[in-house]
């Protein structure tokens, strides 16, 4: 059997997937599926500000620093997730930024994480998110950075990136992109016009991943128009991966092989669109198996965001593997 880390190689890309390394650490078998299967590991949570610095001034990178450790030793990339996410500022940085519009919150932040993976992250999510079909022209989310920065705080965000380190190659990472429907169709034009003005400002932006959360029940699915997504993407010279890949599936009522079939069929035509675009580098599932897969874990992921939302810290178990 080929693993999906050797078949990735062929066409010189990796295979990936999101981890936490409380799941490694409490589960053997799964630390070993996935150092047979990947070359390439991205933080599910612990890179997130939140997680690192729910309380000002107590930065923690504890569980980010083991998830980088068994990448080292088991030869895979990190992939930095993420520096700047809307769903993960801490109420301390929201408050500040809200306050006093103080860059310096946002610029310490990123100095200090992308700094200490400096030599161990070679690629960073800088931005999470960007994109929001909202009530601005520019298709810019909504929130606390642009009340504070305006705009300018991607490539703001960008640059303080690059600054702390300089080989690290930089992205913007998104959803919604995949489906010939209104809003996808929205989102794919607004992503491909705020690319083209950070490349063309000089920005140091390198790359675009594709989250690429699937779901079948917001078909059709279009080979031509994706493609044609990718390759205008590509065309400004950006390198492409699939950084989120899954199927939300729970609202399927078909018995599990019919199911089963039917993801299988689609992730596959999808996926042959996304390799046959060469400027796409890798793919990352998000999580390696349905047991740990957010979607399984939802009601927990929601009662996360309510006592996040509530002011009430994570919750026990935020970080720490299963609530
Ligand atoms: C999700 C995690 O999987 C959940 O465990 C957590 O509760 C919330 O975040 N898009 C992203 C990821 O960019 O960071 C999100 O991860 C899933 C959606």
């Amino acid at each position: 059997d080929t693993s999906l880390r050797e078949a990735a190689a062929r066409s010189g890309r990796h295979f990936g997937t999101a981890m936490r390394a409380e799941f490694l650490a409490a589960e053997p078998d799964l630390g070993a599926a996935t150092v047979a299967e990947c070359s390439q590991l991205t933080p599910e949570l612990s890179m997130k500000w939140e997680a690192i610095a729910f309380h000002n001034g107590e930065a923690n990178y504890a569980s980010a620093d083991a998830l980088v450790r068994f990448a080292r030793e088991n030869a895979m990339a990190v992939h930095g997730h993420t520096l700047l996410w809307h769903r993960s500022i801490p109420a301390w940085a929201a408050d500040a930024l809200s306050t006093d519009g103080d860059w310096g919150v946002v610029a310490r932040h990123i100095a200090a994480t992308v700094g200490r993976y400096r030599d161990t992250v070679a690629s960073w999510d800088v931005v999470n998110e960007p994109i929001d079909t909202g009530r601005r022209m520019d298709g810019l989310r909504e929130g606390v950075l642009l009340s504070a920065f305006g705009p300018d705080y991607i490539r703001r965000a960008l640059e303080a990136a690059g600054e702390a380190a300089p080989a690290a190659r930089l992205f913007l990472n998104d959803y919604g992109l995949d489906y010939e429907i209104p809003v996808e169709k929205d989102r794919r034009y607004l992503l491909l016009k705020l690319a083209e003005r950070l490349r063309a400002a000089g920005v140091p932006l390198h790359g675009v991943g594709i989250q690429a959360h699937l779901d079948l029940a917001k078909g059709p699915f279009d080979e031509r128009a994706f493609a044609g997504f990718l390759a205008d993407l590509a065309a400004l010279g950006l390198e492409l991966r699939i950084t989120e890949l899954d199927v939300r599936e729970q609202d399927y009522l078909a018995p599990a092989p019919l199911r089963d079939r039917l993801i299988a069929d689609h992730v596959k035509r999808y996926l042959d669109v996304a390799l046959d675009c060469p400027a796409v580098r890798g793919v990352t599932t998000w999580g390696l198996s349905s047991r740990h897969s957010w979607l399984e874990i939802e009601p927990a992921a929601l009662d996360f965001y309510w006592r996040v939302s509530a002011g009430q810290g994570p919750g026990p178990g935020f970080n720490r593997g299963l609530p």
